[in-house]
């Protein structure tokens, strides 16, 4: 992955890894299928992936949200993490990237389970509400993170109550302390953040972390009942 921030965190992430998120062969074939299309490199690193199944199971959620499918690799990690009759809807703009990840879900089995959504996340989430789709267990954030703010107001209404919300990059290397004007991201990431800290409706935090993908932040938030 791309950003290098400093050898022993690097060294670290990779121990981490090693120990609790080997990749198997399914994971690493969705990896070499999304380089070999030219995907960018931003999935994921394998022991976040490894976080995100946890959360699943911990909560022992059945109906996943994901908003910014990429190749999918995180998808695979929060489907593997679902029950037999569980259910993952994934929203991804790029018409390239869902069939790189149709694909990837296909040969890691889990195709029925799981449904990609081609479009911009902000058109296709109105299409789910009363579609049938269940109240949401988990929702996790990871397209552009300019809509962030957005996605906090479409999770709070597709989600149950008790419900986790994750979202990731939300801390982008420091730059949530004074975004510049002509930072989308990290405007988009900052009120964010003061958002899940002010709703009265969520209890939340954020992991700060470092590594293979630079130095970020993972946002945990849970509805209240
Ligand atoms: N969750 C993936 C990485 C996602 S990268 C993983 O960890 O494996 C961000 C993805 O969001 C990209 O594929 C990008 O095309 C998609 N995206 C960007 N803007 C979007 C939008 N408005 N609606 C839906 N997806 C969007
Ligand atoms: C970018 C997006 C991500 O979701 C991520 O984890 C890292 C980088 C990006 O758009 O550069
Ligand atoms: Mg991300």
């Amino acid at each position: 992955m791309n950003v290098m921030i400093g050898d022993m965190f690097n060294r670290v992430d990779g121990y981490i890894d090693a120990l609790f998120a080997p990749e198997d062969a399914v994971l690493t074939a969705a990896q070499a299928r999304a380089r070999d299309a030219g995907l960018p490199d931003i999935q994921v690193s394998a022991n976040q992936g490894k976080l995100l199944y946890l959360f699943t199971k911990l909560i022992g959620a059945r109906h996943v949200l994901e908003i910014g499918t990429l190749a999918g690799y995180s998808t695979i990690w929060l489907a593997r993490a679902l029950p037999d009759d569980g259910r993952l809807i994934t929203l991804e703009l790029d018409p390239d990237h869902a069939r790189v990840a149709r694909d990837n879900l296909a040969d890691a089995g889990l195709a029925l389970k799981i449904t990609v959504v081609t479009g911009p996340a902000l058109d296709t989430l109105p299409t789910l509400e009363g579609a049938g789709a269940p109240p949401f267990d988990l929702v996790f954030m990871d397209a552009d993170k300019v809509n962030f703010p957005s996605y906090l107001d479409w999770a709070l209404k597709l989600a149950r109550p008790g419900a986790l919300i994750l979202a990731d990059n939300v801390i982008r290397a420091g730059k949530v302390l004074a975004p510049d004007d002509d930072d989308p991201s990290a405007l988009g990431a900052a009120a964010f953040n003061r958002q899940i800290a002010r709703n009265p409706r969520l209890e939340a935090v954020i992991l700060q972390q470092v590594g293979i993908k630079g130095h970020d932040g993972l946002a945990v938030a849970r509805i209240r009942d």
